[in-house]
């Protein structure tokens, strides 16, 4: 793969639009901490809010988003990360804040400019940069949610392609730079056994689950304007199924890895409202800016399909929730049985034979797992995984690794106007014609409706509780 450009194309200033909000508080600043540490931060960052602070507030926060995250290992780092800190203050309409922002960029030609902020300021700061000129080597990352449907989506783009090239958009999902899902696309490609089988004529059914143990932590108000369908299948659940399900790329750079996913979602069938099971956790209701009769899922369980030729007819289940019985993230690539049950003890009720399984989190792991006899008489055996990895991995964070790459300009694991647009066609259908959501019970794995939806091909797969 493609790991970046020569040194001249590498940007030379980071700008964090919202630097006083949450996303920055608790990812980006120890993002850049721990970017410190390596010495992969070269260089400075400014910080634009409206907020009326001093750089002293600002360095303050900073500290406290890194101190909550874990501990401060590295002082000489902290003290490099808050001496490049700069801050301007002002209205994202007002054009003096970008003359302000241009000042502290003190010269920078090719700044990383990060919006931190709701989308619906994404296109006034996007003009106020066009217009004062910072935008010409310039990079813009744009966080998730990247719209909140089809229509919202292709206006965003038009926004951000008027005044940045394609590939100077970088469309954050900061599960693409998760470790363990880097390793899809590795695993995948970097072996020859699983080609033959990694189609319909092998796969029964795939199923990915993102489970949560835990509410909206304080976001209520930003999730009533999502759901758990905008908020994590449409992108995170939906980025895995295209890492498993595309073609392989036909050269190596990352180009024709974005085509191949792009293909994906352009091939998923349109969802129908039968496709999908929504549900709202107990207690959902009362948490802090929540409309007292909202109808918005905290849990969603969707049936999908591919219509390519390689996974034609193969159903996809995806999941996701809050207050489930525990936070866990996998995904079950189920083979089909074998053609003839010889043994009793093998027959597939309520068992699984041959699958591949990947956990994401909390912990790396790729098992295989197929039935093998006990010692004995009789023809009696047991399922057994093999693990292929299995580690708690010293990774880099995402964002660390993410926000490294953007000032790299390497797109790789980035997502691409063509396949954000096919993605949101694929969920648009139901985002508003939709079953109501059903109440479910915090600690549990959500409403048993979704135990029906998959029941014609397989159950899910919930997580051994750990110990
Ligand atoms: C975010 C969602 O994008 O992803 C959150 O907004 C969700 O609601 C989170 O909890 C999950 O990410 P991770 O990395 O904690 O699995």
């Amino acid at each position: 793969m493609d790991t970046g450009k020569a040194d001249k194309m590498k940007s030379d200033a980071l700008v964090l639009f919202g630097v006083t909000g949450d996303l920055v508080h608790k990812k980006i600043f120890p993002a850049l901490y721990a970017m410190a540490k390596r010495g992969a931060l070269k260089v400075p960052v400014v910080g634009v809010a409206s907020s009326d602070w001093t750089i002293e507030q600002l360095r303050q926060r900073a500290e406290d988003g890194i101190r909550s995250s874990g501990q401060v290992d590295d002082p000489q780092a902290l003290h490099q990360l808050l001496s490049s800190l700069r801050y301007v203050a002002g209205d994202y309409s007002d054009a003096g804040t970008f003359t302000a922002l241009k000042q502290a960029l003190n010269g920078a030609r090719r700044p990383a400019h990060y919006l931190a902020i709701p989308p619906e300021l994404f296109g006034c700061v996007i003009e106020g940069l066009g217009k004062s000129g910072l935008t010409d080597q310039a990079r813009v990352i744009i966080e998730k949610p990247f719209g909140r449907d089809l229509a919202s989506a292709r206006k965003l783009n038009r926004i951000a392609c008027s005044r940045f090239r394609e590939d100077a958009i970088f469309r954050i999902d900061h599960y693409l730079g998760k470790e363990a899902i880097m390793n899809i696309l590795y695993f995948r490609f970097a072996n020859s056994f699983l080609e033959p089988i990694w189609n319909r004529n092998n796969v029964a059914s795939v199923q990915v689950t993102l489970a949560e143990d835990f509410g909206v932590a304080g976001r209520g108000a930003y999730y009533e304007t999502a759901g758990c369908l905008r908020d994590v299948v449409e992108n995170h659940l939906f980025q895995i199924v295209a890492l498993l399900a595309m073609e392989p790329p036909a050269y190596q750079g990352y180009g024709a890895v974005h085509a191949e996913k792009a293909k994906v979602f352009q091939a998923m069938r349109p969802l129908s409202p039968d496709d999908v099971v929504r549900g709202q956790y107990a207690g959902y209701l009362n948490e802090p800016g929540v409309a007292k009769d909202s109808d918005v899922e905290t849990y969603c369980a969707v049936r999908l399909f591919i219509d390519s030729w390689r996974w034609q007819g193969v159903p996809w289940y995806l999941r996701s929730g809050k207050c489930l019985a525990m936070s866990d993230a996998e995904i079950l690539v189920e083979l089909k049985p074998p053609p003839q049950h010889l043994f009793d003890d093998s027959a597939p009720v309520n068992s699984r034979t041959n699958y591949v399984r990947f956990q994401l989190s909390p912990k790396a792991a790729i098992a295989l797992a197929a039935r093998v006899k006990r010692p004995g008489h009789e023809f009696i055996g047991e399922q057994r995984e093999l693990f292929l990895l299995d580690e708690h991995a010293d990774e880099q964070g995402p964002y660390e690794l993410l926000i490294g790459d953007v000032l790299a300009g390497n797109g790789a694991l980035f997502t691409r106007d063509n396949a954000v647009e096919a993605a949101w066609a694929v969920v648009d259908p139901v985002l508003k014609t939709h079953p109501p959501a059903i109440r479910y019970k915090p600690g549990s794995w959500g409403p048993k409706e979704a135990d029906k939806l998959i029941a014609p091909d397989s159950f899910w797969h919930n997580p051994a509780p750990r110990r």
